[in-house]
């Protein structure tokens, strides 16, 4: 064995550290010492592997996104979800459509290779809190990439007038960094709000839709918009796939709070939760089971009842339609 219990030690604490230089150079020891004790085919394999690495540092890269330089890091926030394709409750349809995109942009290559274009390009709609943001998180976590959300108020307040080359910063980063671009509340750059201009509003929406023909299919760009009204019906042909959210059934809104509920909610008789009246989204459903599980605890209770969630889910019921 090349690698002393030392040298081992040393790696995972300059690993700990991110400290890439010591890392390499214990690394360096590792190989020299299997050069010194005659295995010259692992010591050269270890070699090139440690210099392969030096040239193209993954951490380099991982860091340069999470902490966007320049220009971007005032127009996007990024983050590294965890968030599975499991953990999102919708109808097959959605779910189905949503492990699409990802098999395509898996298999970006082979589609490229033969003149297709993997999705890349996707409207999320529907009312809020229904899962449209947490799908571009879901997107981001199953293929590895960073999320990188576009912060629309600011690019359209703080730089008004320059958006459309702010607009440009964003897709020509999407073209050099691998990762999924969600501009939320997309329908800021859509609709009409406010004091806009409808004149500057039109010009954004249309350098929107100029750099969104030509983005790159490496990356993924998110809208996502709870107006589906007020947004320009021309656009949607623009977007690969347009996904509609709607607010769960009973059965999907029993799953979303199973699920927040975990241990707490084992053994429940979900028949008698009052479900069927619906009107509530996923994420009112996920603050009810929490207000419920919350009392359980501080009652020094290790289950919740149907009573608690009844009332909770009632209480949120009123304050939805207050
Ligand atoms: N389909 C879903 N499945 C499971 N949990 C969900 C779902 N939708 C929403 N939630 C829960 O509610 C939270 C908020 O949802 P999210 O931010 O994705 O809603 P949204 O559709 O983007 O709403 P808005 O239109 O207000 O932006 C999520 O983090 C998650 O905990
Ligand atoms: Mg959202």
């Amino acid at each position: 064995m090349a690698a002393s219990g030392e040298h081992i030690k040393a790696l995972v604490r300059s690993h700990a550290a991110g400290d890439d230089a010591a890392f390499y150079a214990v690394a360096m020891q590792v190989a020299a010492k299997a050069a010194r004790q005659g295995h010259g085919t692992l010591a050269g394999d270890l070699k090139q592997t440690i210099e392969a690495a030096r040239r193209d540092p993954v951490a380099d890269r991982v860091t340069a996104i999470a902490r966007p330089r320049g220009d971007l890091a005032e127009l996007v926030t990024a983050a590294f979800p965890d968030v599975t394709l499991r953990d999102l409750v919708g109808p097959p349809v959605l779910k189905d459509e949503i492990a699409r995109v990802l098999h395509e942009q898996r298999q970006r290559h082979a589609l490229m290779d033969h003149g297709f274009t993997p999705a890349h390009r996707l409207l999320l709609e529907g009312p809020p809190g229904t899962g449209k943001t947490m799908t571009a998180a879901v997107i981001a976590h199953e293929l590895s990439l960073p999320l990188l959300t576009v912060r629309l108020d600011s690019l359209l307040s703080k730089f008004l007038g320059e958006t459309a080359s702010k607009l440009r910063t964003v897709f020509e980063a999407a073209a050099n960094q691998r990762a999924v671009y969600l501009f939320d509340e997309f329908d800021a750059l859509g609709g009409h709000r406010g004091g806009n201009d409808v004149g500057e509003a039109r010009r954004i929406l249309n350098s929107f839709l100029v750099f969104l023909e030509q983005a790159s299919p490496e990356s993924v760009v998110i809208a996502a918009t709870n107006h589906r009204s007020i947004l320009d019906h021309a656009l949607f042909r623009r977007f690969d796939l347009v996904v509609n959210y709607q607010l769960p059934d009973a059965a999907q809104a029993a799953l979303v709070m199973k699920a927040r509920l975990g241990p707490l909610g084992k053994g429940l008789r979900w028949a008698s939760v009052s479900l069927k009246e619906g009107g509530l989204s996923h994420a009112e459903l996920v603050q009810a089971a929490e207000a419920a599980a919350k009392q359980v605890i501080l009652r020094g209770e290790g289950r919740v009842t149907t009573t608690d969630l009844n009332v909770a889910l009632s209480a949120r019921r009123t304050a939805g339609s207050e």
